[in-house]
């Protein structure tokens, strides 16, 4: 069983690379049948989605599209907010009636929650899974479907390996144009109300060779725009003990011949001077920033350890928008975090106000067993919470607009994402501020392109424009 506290004790973690190679035992065993991936919450998630399908079809296997009719299907599930894994009980009940007309059918559960000690139990004793492996385990999906279709009892490997960093794992990634890249595994923040520190691991950096000759490949393959992902960025190469940061990071990647770098998720403490130097002076990084802000009350900051405060927030907001003047800026805020007061919220709507986020992920406080938030007493009702919410997000809606609004006029350059389904004949794509943008245009061979489009119109959620020629 995994253990929280031991997760929490971090002892005996050595970091070890694995590359992955491919054994020819299991070669065929996929051979003939089809799998599905349900993929749930964070891009590392997305990312190790993408990771567990090249194994698959590196065994044989192909993808399906229909979860109900697939020899074989992974749910890689979340564990942040108990609403996640709501979600994810009920997919899994739905999984069991189908099971029973086709016994034949695997399922596997992977990702956060089997990390977590209850719901590993819940899931074997109440659920009819073959598979249960954790976020450190998937490199041994062959072994483990090897052993599924060989016996009948389940196949459970949840075992933390938190210091593991997977290199050479094949990848189906979903897109052709945008691309996901780890910088770096786990978190060692332990925010009070967070459970990732304990279902990721601890943090762990993969080499800048590794990850520049990702990027490097990828820009061969025709990819335009990399994400760099880590739960908290601004750390990467801490742990590496050289004098190499993540500002360091992003001047060498911008020397690749990449068009686009984003980074995600960036934490305000660890946020350096030469990160914010390098989104000015490198093309390739997107004026876009997401800094998760959490509280805009010292003393919830506090509490939350966030080890930063109102002020020195608002600082490197200001370096910020100094070095970047067109930033856009997206956050998270969690409100409700256990007895916080009316003056406590205000003081985030205050933040809010004074930041002008153009975009934000907002959240009620939901309890997660084993951190240390979970043990407080808490008397925020839930009405109060909901309320809370809505007065939060009336606010920052009106920050999505505006940060479409500023636009309305100028030409931006989108990389095209797909047709739109915003209407006939549209298309759609990304801004470098990371504004959906939908324009006029039943050309196809545009997806993958960045193109120029004029934008005629603002709304909350995305913008509208017209192609104009180069
Ligand atoms: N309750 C509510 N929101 C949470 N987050 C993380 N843990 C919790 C929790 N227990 C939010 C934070 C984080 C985002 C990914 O999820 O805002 O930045
Ligand atoms: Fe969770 Fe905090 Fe780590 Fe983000 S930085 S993953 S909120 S512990």
């Amino acid at each position: 069983m995994p253990s929280l506290k031991d997760a929490k004790l971090r002892r005996n973690i050595d970091v070890s690379t694995v590359r992955y190679v491919i054994n020819d035992k299991y070669d065929n065993i996929g051979k003939g049948k089809s799998y599905y991936i349900f993929t749930y919450g964070c891009q590392g998630n997305e990312a190790d989605s993408e990771v567990m399908a090249g194994i698959l079809e590196s065994i044989g296997y192909t993808k399906s599209t229909d979860p109900m009719n697939s020899d074989l299907v992974l749910l890689n599930t979340c564990a942040i907010r108990e609403n996640a894994e709501q979600r994810i009980w009920g997919v899994l009940g739905q999984l069991k009636g189908r099971k029973r007309e086709h016994p034949d059918m695997l399922v596997g559960i992977c990702g956060c929650m089997p990390q977590e000690e209850n719901a590993t139990k819940k899931i074997i004793e109440s659920y009819d899974v073959d598979i249960i492996f954790g976020t450190h385990n998937r490199h041994h999906l062959p072994e483990l479907i090897a052993k599924a279709y060989e016996s009948k009892a389940k196949v459970v490997e949840v075992l933390s390996n938190e210091g593991l960093i997977l290199e050479d794992a094949p990848k189906i990634r979903e897109s052709k144009h945008k691309a996901w890249v780890n910088i770096m595994f786990g978190c060692d923040e332990f925010c009070t109300y967070c459970i990732v520190p304990y279902t990721r691991g601890r943090e762990r950096s993969r080499s800048k060779e590794d990850i520049i000759n990702e990027v490097k490949d990828l820009v061969k393959k025709g990819y335009k725009e990399v994400t760099l992902l880590g739960q908290n960025v601004n750390a990467y190469g801490k742990d590496l003990g050289e004098d190499y940061t993540f500002g360091d990071l992003l001047y060498d990647l911008d020397k690749t011949g990449i068009e686009r770098i984003r980074y995600t998720t960036s934490h305000p403490r660890d946020l350096d001077e030469k990160t914010m130097l390098a989104m000015r002076d490198c093309k390739s990084v997107m004026p876009h920033l997401h800094l998760p802000v959490q509280s805009g009350d010292n003393d919830i900051l506090k509490i939350m350890n966030r080890k930063y405060t109102y002020e020195g927030y608002m600082e490197k907001i200001n370096r910020l928008k100094e070095l970047v003047p067109d930033i856009s800026i997206t956050t998270d805020i969690i409100v409700g975090f256990p007895n916080e007061t009316e003056e406590q919220f205000q003081n985030t709507l205050k933040l809010v106000r004074e930041v002008g986020f153009e975009g934000a992920f907002t959240f009620i406080y939901s309890p997660r067993e084993g951190t240390p938030a979970a043990k407080m007493k808490d008397d925020v009702s839930e009405e109060e919470k909901h309320d809370r919410l809505n007065r939060l997000i009336e606010l920052t809606n009106q920050g999505y607009l505006k940060g479409h609004e500023r636009f309305v006029g100028k030409v931006v350059e989108v990389l095209v994402d797909d047709v739109s389904k915003n209407g006939e004949g549209m298309m759609c794509g990304y801004s470098k501020h990371l504004k959906l943008t939908h324009f006029k245009s039943d050309d196809k061979s545009l997806i993958g392109k960045i193109v120029k489009v004029k934008v005629t119109e603002a709304k909350t959620w995305f913008m509208i424009g017209d192609l104009v020629e180069d």
